[in-house]
C-alpha cells in the first residue's frame, strides 16, 4: 500500500515576495499553522507515514519545524500552552522526515525526479502544499485518492473545474468520464492559453504517481516555461497505460497567492480556529 508522500518545496515562493525572501513559503503560517503542516496532516489522515521533502536553498526551517525543540518544550511543560504543540507532537510520533535537496529549479517534473533516492520503486502521494485542501464533511482529499487507488492502481490526478479564463494557471486534462468524478485522461496539456485548453478541468496540488513516472520525466524534455513538467510526463503514462483523474470532494485554497491565501485563512479561523481544532 501507499506509505510515502513527496512534498516538492524548493520553490522560490515568488508571488508572495518579499515575505518568502529569507522565509520558505510552506512556512507561511494560515492563522496558527504553516501551510506544510496542513499538508503533512492531510498525508498522515491517508495513512501515508514515510513523508519526503524535496527542499533547497533557506529551507531549513522546514526540518527544524518537523523536530522537536527541548527548549520550547521545556518551557512550556505543564502550562496551558502544552496544548498548541499537540498536533505537530503527534506528526512526529507517526511519521518519519527525509529530506534532499534540488540545487537547480527546473521545474515540478524535476522536483519529483529529485525525490526518486527518497521513494524508490512504489506507488506515492505528491502534495503542493501551496494548495490548502479541506472537507469538513469527510475524509480528507489524499484518503479520498488513496481509496481509489486501490481501486484503479495506476496514477491520480486530483481535479477542480476552473473558470474558463484561468486554465492558463493549470495543468488541464480531458478525457472519458467513468463516472461523475473520475475521468480516464486521454490527453493533458499545461497551463494552456483559453482557446487551447481542452477542458475547464485543472490538476490541482494532490497527485498519486506509480514508480514508472520517474523513468518518464527523465525522458521528458523541458516543456511550458523551458521546465520539466510533470504533466508531460503524466501525458506520455497516459498514452501508455492509464491516468485517472478525480473531481475530490472537499475545498482547495490556492495559497501560493494573496486571494487565495486570505480565503484559506478566513476558512481555518472560522472552521478549525474558533472551533479549538486548530492545534
Ligand atoms: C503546478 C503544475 C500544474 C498544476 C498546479 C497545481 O503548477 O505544473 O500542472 O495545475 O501545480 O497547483 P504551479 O502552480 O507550480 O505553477
Amino acid at each position: 500500500m501507499i506509505k510515502k508522500c513527496l512534498f516538492p518545496a524548493a520553490g522560490y515562493g515568488t508571488r508572495f515576495l518579499p515575505a518568502t525572501k529569507a522565509m520558505p513559503k510552506e512556512m507561511l503560517p494560515v492563522v496558527n499553522k504553516p501551510l506544510i503542516q496542513y499538508g503533512v496532516e492531510e498525508a498522515l489522515d491517508a495513512g501515508l507515514t514515510e513523508i519526503s521533502i524535496v527542499t533547497g536553498r533557506g529551507k531549513r526551517a522546514l526540518e527544524d519545524h518537523f523536530d522537536i525543540s527541548y527548549e520550547l518544550e521545556n518551557q512550556i511543560k505543564g502550562t496551558d500552552k502544552e496544548k498548541y504543540l499537540v498536533g505537530i507532537r503527534k506528526l512526529l510520533d507517526n511519521c518519519s522526515f527525509s529530506y534532499t535537496r534540488q540545487t537547480e529549479m527546473k521545474g515540478l517534473g524535476h522536483a519529483i525526479l529529485t525525490g526518486r533516492p527518497l521513494i524508490g520503486d512504489e506507488p506515492f502521494a505528491v502534495v503542493l502544499a501551496d494548495d490548502l485542501c479541506v472537507n469538513l464533511e469527510g475524509d480528507g482529499v489524499l484518503t479520498q485518492m488513496v481509496k481509489l487507488y486501490k481501486q484503479f492502481r495506476c496514477s491520480i490526478v486530483a481535479i477542480q473545474e476552473v473558470d474558463p479564463q484561468e486554465t492558463n494557471k493549470y495543468g488541464v486534462i480531458a478525457g472519458e468520464m467513468i463516472r461523475d468524478d473520475i475521468y480516464r485522461v486521454h490527453s493533458m496539456v499545461e497551463k494552456p492559453k483559453p482557446e487551447d485548453a481542452p477542458s475547464n478541468l485543472a490538476i490541482i496540488g494532490r497527485y498519486i504517481l506509480t514508480p514508472d513516472i520517474f523513468d518518464l520525466i527523465e525522458q521528458t524534455e523541458p516543456g511550458k516555461g523551458g521546465e520539466i513538467q510533470i504533466t508531460d510526463a503524466l501525458m506520455k503514462q497516459a498514452q501508455n497505460g492509464c491516468v485517472m483523474a478525480y473531481k475530490f470532494k472537499g475545498k482547495r485554497f490556492d495559497c501560493g497567492g494573496a486571494e487565495g491565501y486570505i480565503d484559506a485563512t478566513n476558512f481555518c479561523f472560522e472552521n478549525f480556529y474558533k472551533t479549538g481544532k486548530a492545534y
